[in-house]
């Protein structure tokens, strides 16, 4: 139950269609402090309409409107307070919670269209960086939401496995590789073997010719070439799935930029047909000036094509596969200039539905307030990131429930949900420091906390030997303990669709610590197995908390361990 909704409607059917449901709605206000009431509303606009003194209005609403879920109303000037029946809305959202479980809260907003998400999309033979990290699991995080407000989210890698520099890692190899090196640890060899070709190619510049000249044979499909550029590509796939399996998050679709080689030339061509080609310096560039922008370099004057070539491909090859609604990109702010470049020339090629793409940026993550490069050789490895979390999980189970079953998945659960949750708890653009020790609390604005409050919840109901709540219920609660949960519950669709609307993950984040601490001082203050009538009600806000947390934390990518 929507209560702003229900009191729209009664102001509705006083006010006559002069005011529509809609702008009523949008009116109504929440009071900033609890003795003005649940809901206010201000009746400024109706005087406009009405040419009458909004005191006055408001006086002669005050009389008239009514519904079952408003106990009284308060007219202070020109606003209306409503004060909420509480044991009404009390009983009328939990009944919702119970009745609709994982699905309250689902819209329908996506009609079932189709939404690519490109995230994660790291480069082969580097390390998956913490910007990456960043991109697969906000993408993750986004394919939820917006599935859960009715789309078809896919999610594509696009994995950066093309340009010059396998020419670079192939002329490196044939010199100094060994394939048994590569096997035990891809990337950290081939990462080696670049590192090693661009000190050497200081000395022998041929070397860069070389590595040119075995691009051109991988993209002519030269068998030799094809081959190390496929084996460098599965080895370092095989690196980067064990981080997709210890995050359990994964791909609908694999291709990366390699994939657009083949499609590459009829975008050169539409490019030449729509007169949009400068040549400048022997290169291609399409002029972006009406824009502010730099031009886009096409083609280069040996005729290699560039990363937003790929890009351009990719993008109208999603528009024809997937007809898409909404196209996003999941990639650091240090991008931006080149998406905005992207939609500027698709909007020059007269493509309406480059409108429907969006570049969706984030901040950086910084250690020690510095940022992390590989450049200056400090690769942070994920995969040793994510294992020590795991690790500070276990010792945190270890030292409060000893004798908990299945410690090491509950570790799992908790370690990388810590990682996930500390990531999508702040606005995406702020940058964030990352101090593992803070990232795995128990106590908190953290993962482990939220998680362990529904655990929480979870064994009070385990000890009442509850299965399953009827919806049907009366379960009409009013302490302000209940009714901070309440409204928390109560406003949940409309929290999913802000974080559609914002694609903002953080939004549901915020939302499962407020419940989580509002849950935390209700169990601080309240008896909920003491056996009198009320006891039903309790159990049914406990079992509603638990569901409204798994699904908060669900939507986050973030597991919900029973016990922990
Ligand atoms: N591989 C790129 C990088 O690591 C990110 C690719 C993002 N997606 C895209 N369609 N450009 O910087």
């Amino acid at each position: 139950m929507n209560y702003k909704l229900v009191i729209a409607e009664a102001l509705h059917q006083q006010i006559g269609d002069t005011l529509p449901m809609e702008t009523i709605f949008n009116l109504l206000e929440k009071p900033k402090t609890a003795e003005h009431g649940d809901v206010a509303f201000p009746t400024f606009t109706l005087a406009k309409t009405f040419r009458k003194a909004p005191q006055l209005i408001a006086a002669e609403l005050g009389e008239v409107v009514s519904s079952p879920i408003i106990e009284k109303i308060e007219v202070v000037g020109p606003y209306l307070n409503f004060f909420l029946a509480k044991k009404a809305v009390s009983t009328a959202v939990l009944s919702d919670v119970l009745q609709e479980g994982a699905h309250y809260g689902d819209l329908t907003i996506g009609e079932g269209r189709n939404v690519p998400i490109d995230m994660s999309s790291p480069n082969i033979a580097k390390p998956i960086s913490m910007g990456h990290l960043r991109s697969t699991v906000i993408g993750n995080a986004l394919a939820n939401i917006y599935r859960k407000v009715g789309y078809q989210p896919i999610k594509i890698n696009h994995l950066g496995d093309w340009g010059t520099q396998f020419g670079k890692l192939i002329v490196a190899y044939k010199l100094w590789g060994d394939a048994d090196a590569i096997a035990a640890e891809p990337i950290a060899e081939l990462l080696r073997l670049y590192v090693k070709f661009h000190s050497v190619a200081e000395e022998k510049p041929e070397l860069n010719d070389n590595a040119r000249e075995w691009f051109k044979k991988l993209e002519d499909d030269e068998p030799e070439a094809v081959s190390l550029w496929q084996w460098f590509r599965e080895e370092s796939l095989k690196e980067f799935n064990h981080i997709y399996d210890l995050l359990d998050i994964h791909f609908d679709s694999f291709n990366g930029e390699a994939f657009y080689n083949d499609k590459m030339d009829e975008v050169v061509n539409l490019l030449e047909e729509k007169d949009l080609l400068k040549i400048n310096q022997n290169a291609s560039i399409v002029d972006l000036e009406k824009y502010n922008l730099n031009p886009a370099l096409i083609k280069k004057s040996d005729g290699a094509t560039l990363y937003i070539t790929r890009d351009l491909a990719a993008a109208i090859y999603r528009k024809r596969t997937y007809n898409f609604a909404q196209s996003l990109y999941v990639v650091g702010n240090e991008q931006s200039n080149h998406f905005k470049q992207l939609k500027a020339v698709l909007t020059e090629m007269g493509y309406e539905w480059s409108d429907d793409m969006h570049h969706v940026p984030f901040g950086l993550i910084t250690q020690g307030g510095k940022k992390l490069s590989t450049r200056q050789g400090k690769i942070v490895l994920l995969e040793e990131v994510l294992n020590e979390a795991i690790g500070l999980a276990h010792q945190q189970i270890e030292e409060k429930n000893p004798d908990l079953p299945n410690k090491d998945e509950v570790a799992d659960q908790v370690g990388i949900g810590a990682v996930i949750f500390h990531d999508l708890k702040n606005d995406r653009l702020n940058n964030f420091d990352f101090v593992i020790e803070e990232v795995v609390r128990f106590e908190g604005e953290t993962g482990p906390y939220v998680q362990y409050t529904r655990a929480r919840a979870m064994s009070i109901l385990r000890k009442a030997g509850v299965v399953d709540i009827d919806a049907a219920g009366e379960y009409a609660l009013d302490d302000p303990y209940s009714w901070e949960i309440i409204k928390l519950l109560q406003e949940y669709p409309d929290i999913v669709q802000r974080a559609y609307n914002k694609l903002e993950p953080s939004v549901i984040a915020k939302h499962a610590l407020h419940l989580a601490q509002a849950f935390n001082r209700y169990y601080a203050n309240s008896k909920v197995l003491v056996e009198d009538a009320e006891k039903p009600a309790r159990l049914a806000l406990v079992q509603s908390v638990a569901a409204v947390l798994k699904e908060d934390l669900r939507l986050l990518g973030v597991k919900a361990p029973d016990q922990m």
